[in-house]
């Protein structure tokens, strides 16, 4: 008779979902990491006139040679002469991340994570056998991880560290120096670098600092357009990297994870490219008002104090409540009518924290830190 697997047995559901579920209609909900917007109109458009044109047939594993092409010509500003052949449609930056790591991990071989995290790192390198080592990000760096941290966890055994920034869920970016620093860390032990960079476009003052274009091609690129174009429900996303036989090893495993991508979405995402370029750069001048005002907010309340995240929709304050772990202060914001994540569920660096998400209206921002306000007096004066 056969069992589950030790690999569907060894992952639990996520934590970050587990409050939403308790959330009444009128609750003001800061849980969701996705826009509050609606793709481009060119881009539906252009979906809709492709399945009538007839692309609704398998692709090529790696997907649409122009698509493909004008990705990676998108990236031209961090490094010239990329081609079509340095990218791979993927159904997603979840799917782009379960690749990368069946592509590098074996059993007994471990990765270097960031804590806190995008909840589906641990779990997908759980998925392929390997030992996920995390890295803390904390409040007191800016939540840049240290390279004297980092160099404690490695060892013969990792084979990859993953970076995210802009990060889900404190909103941090790299600069230069920074970056220059984590990837020398990476040539340095010989790992591969998996570049989680699917917020490339929602930056607020300074350009995006990507580790594509520092000549160590021993880098995998993850990218959605989830985020770029408000398409969450859409499913599609890409891994580019400047490794030519990395790529053979990635198109081969996404053969048997999905096949190829979604035919008539690609001619809908090459429309948005043409015709809907500057609609990441539209979204972010909204989320950087928002984000102004959430963090004015959250820094005038008791026990309250955040940095101001330059990217991603995200602000994740350190709130102290004597007494009271984020999970239990996060209870008690929901009573009061509020729904947001507690840090925990981003890894034990997250304690202490809570994870806003900005997607929503300006004047619900408002009301929905009126609510928080007075639940966090209380707590502070019981
Ligand atoms: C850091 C990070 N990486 C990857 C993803 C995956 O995005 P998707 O699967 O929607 O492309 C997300 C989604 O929230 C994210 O926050």
């Amino acid at each position: 008779m056969g069992d589950y697997s030790k690999r569907a047995l060894a992952i639990q559901p996520t934590g970050v979902r587990k409050m939403f579920d308790m959330a009444g209609d009128d609750t003001i909900s800061f849980g969701l990491g996705e826009p509050d917007f609606q793709p481009p109109a060119v881009a539906i458009e252009a979906m809709a006139d492709a399945m009538r044109r007839g692309h609704n047939k398998y692709t090529t594993t790696a997907g649409l040679p122009e698509l493909r092409q004008r990705i990676a010509e998108s990236w031209a500003p961090y490094q010239e002469g990329l081609s079509s052949d340095n990218v791979c449609m993927t159904m997603s930056g979840t799917n782009a991340l379960l690749n990368c790591f069946m592509t590098l991990v074996d059993a007994g071989k471990n990765v270097l994570l960031p804590e806190p995290y995008f909840p589906l790192y641990g779990p997908d390198v759980t998925l392929c056998d390997g030992e996920s080592r995390y890295y803390p990000c904390l409040f007191e760096h800016e939540f840049i991880p240290q390279i004297d941290v980092l160099e404690s966890l490695v060892d013969e055994n990792t084979v990859a560290i993953l970076y995210n920034f802009p990060s889900n869920p404190t909103g941090a970016m790299l600069n230069d120096r920074q970056r220059d620093e984590l990837l020398a860390f990476a040539v340095k032990h010989d790992l591969w670098l998996i570049s989680d960079e699917v917020y490339d476009r929602i930056v607020f003052e300074e350009k995006h600092v990507s580790f594509l274009g520092s000549g160590y091609d021993k880098l995998l690129l993850i990218n959605s357009f989830s985020k770029t174009f408000a398409m969450t429900g859409w499913r599609i996303g890409y891994i580019l990297s400047p490794n030519l036989e990395a790529m053979k090893q990635i198109i081969k495993i996404q053969y048997y994870i999905t096949a190829c991508s979604n035919d008539a979405m690609q001619y809908a995402i090459l429309a948005a490219f043409d015709n809907a370029n500057d609609y990441p750069a539209k979204m972010a001048i909204e989320f950087k008002a928002r984000r102004d005002l959430i963090c004015s907010r959250l820094n005038d309340m008791p026990g309250v104090s955040c940095h101001v995240p330059k990217g991603a929709f995200y602000v994740f304050p350190k709130v102290e409540v004597k007494g009271m772990n984020s999970e239990e202060v996060a209870m008690a914001l929901l009573e009061g009518g509020v729904l947001c994540s507690p840090g925990s569920a981003f890894g034990q660096s997250g304690e202490g924290h809570l994870r806003f998400a900005y997607t929503i209206s300006r004047d619900d921002i408002s009301r929905g830190m009126d609510k928080v306000e007075t639940v966090l007096r209380r707590l502070q004066a019981e």
